[in-house]
C-alpha cells in the first residue's frame, strides 16, 4: 500500500539553532507516539525540506528515524558543477542526505521567474542522476481558477515538466498540487475540488507516463483543522505544509491526524 506523505516545507525559515529546538519538541512527541522499533507500521512517511544551510543538521537529527523521515531540498540546479553562482547541484544535496528535491515551487516560478521549461530540465537532471525523487509542484493562480482553466493549466505544467520521462520507465515521483491562491492565504481548497483535481492529475499521469510509484499530494493552507477532511479523499495521497509546519506541535498534530 502507498504510504501517505506528510511533508514540511520550511521555505526561508530556520537556522541550525532553530532546527535543534524544533526537533527537540517534534521528536519528543514522536517518541511518545510509538516505540521506535514499530514506526514502520505507521501509515505515513514524513519529509522535511529545510533551507540548504540546515540540511546537514536536520539529517544528523533525523538519522535514527530514516525509515519514515526523509530529507528534501527546496530546489536544485540542473548542471552538475561550474560557474553558476548561488546554485546547488544534485550531488551537493545528496551529500547532505537528501532523497527528495522540491522542483518548480510556485514561489520559484512566480518570484524567481522559473519557467515550465527550466522545471523540466531540473526534473530531467534528477532522473538522469538517479537516487532522488522529485516533488514536482504545479498549480493555477486565482485568475485561471476563476476562468475554470485549472485542468488545462496543470496539464501543461505536467507535460513540459515531465517531458523527459515520456516513453521511459521511472521508479518514483511525487506531484504536489498547490493552487497559488491557496498558498499562505488561510484559504485551502474545498476538499471536493481538491479531490477532483487530484483525480484529474492522477489520470493524466497514468495515461501519459510509466512510473513505478507516484503520489499526488496537496499544498496550500493545510492545518490541523482541515487535514482530516483533505486526507479522507482517495486521490489525495498526502500534503505539503508550509506555514503550519514551522511549529513542531502543530506539524506533529497534522502528522498524527493524517497517519491515524
Ligand atoms: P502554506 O501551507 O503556508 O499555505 O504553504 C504551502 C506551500 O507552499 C508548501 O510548499
Amino acid at each position: 500500500m502507498k504510504k501517505k506523505i506528510i511533508a514540511a516545507n520550511f521555505k526561508m525559515n530556520k537556522t541550525d539553532e532553530d532546527i535543534k529546538k524544533y526537533f527537540a519538541v517534534f521528536l519528543d512527541r514522536i517518541n511518545g507516539l510509538k516505540n521506535k522499533t514499530s514506526f514502520n507500521d505507521l501509515d505515513a512517511e514524513l519529509i522535511f525540506a529545510p533551507p540548504f544551510t540546515a540540511l546537514r543538521e536536520t539529517h544528523k537529527i533525523i538519522e535514527p528515524y530514516l525509515d519514515f523521515m526523509k530529507l528534501s531540498s527546496q530546489n536544485i540546479y540542473f548542471e552538475k558543477s561550474g560557474a553558476y553562482t548561488g546554485e546547488i547541484s544534485i550531488d551537493m544535496i545528496k551529500s547532505c542526505g537528501c532523497t527528495y528535491a522540491i522542483i518548480g515551487h510556485s514561489e520559484r516560478r512566480n518570484i524567481f521567474k522559473e519557467s515550465d521549461e527550466l522545471t523540466g530540465k531540473k526534473i530531467e537532471a534528477i532522473y538522469n542522476d538517479g537516487g532522488i525523487t522529485p516533488i514536482l509542484c504545479i498549480g493555477e493562480n486565482l485568475e485561471i481558477r476563476r476562468q475554470n482553466g485549472q485542468e488545462k493549466f496543470v496539464e501543461r505544467q505536467l507535460a513540459v515538466g515531465l517531458n523527459c520521462i515520456k516513453g521511459r520507465n521511472v521508479s518514483s515521483l511525487i506531484v504536489a498540487y498547490e493552487p497559488v491562491w491557496a498558498i499562505g492565504t488561510g484559504i485551502p481548497i474545498k476538499a471536493d475540488d481538491g479531490e477532483a483535481m487530484h483525480k484529474f492529475i492522477s489520470g493524466y499521469i497514468t495515461s501519459n507516463f510509466s512510473i513505478g510509484e507516484f503520489r499526488v499530494i496537496y499544498g496550500g493552507s493545510v492545518t490541523e483543522a482541515n487535514i482530516k477532511e483533505l486526507m479522507d479523499n482517495p486521490h489525495i495521497d498526502g500534503v505539503l505544509v508550509g506555514g503550519a509546519s514551522l511549529d513542531p506541535q502543530s506539524f506533529y498534530n497534522i502528522f498524527k491526524l493524517a497517519a491515524a
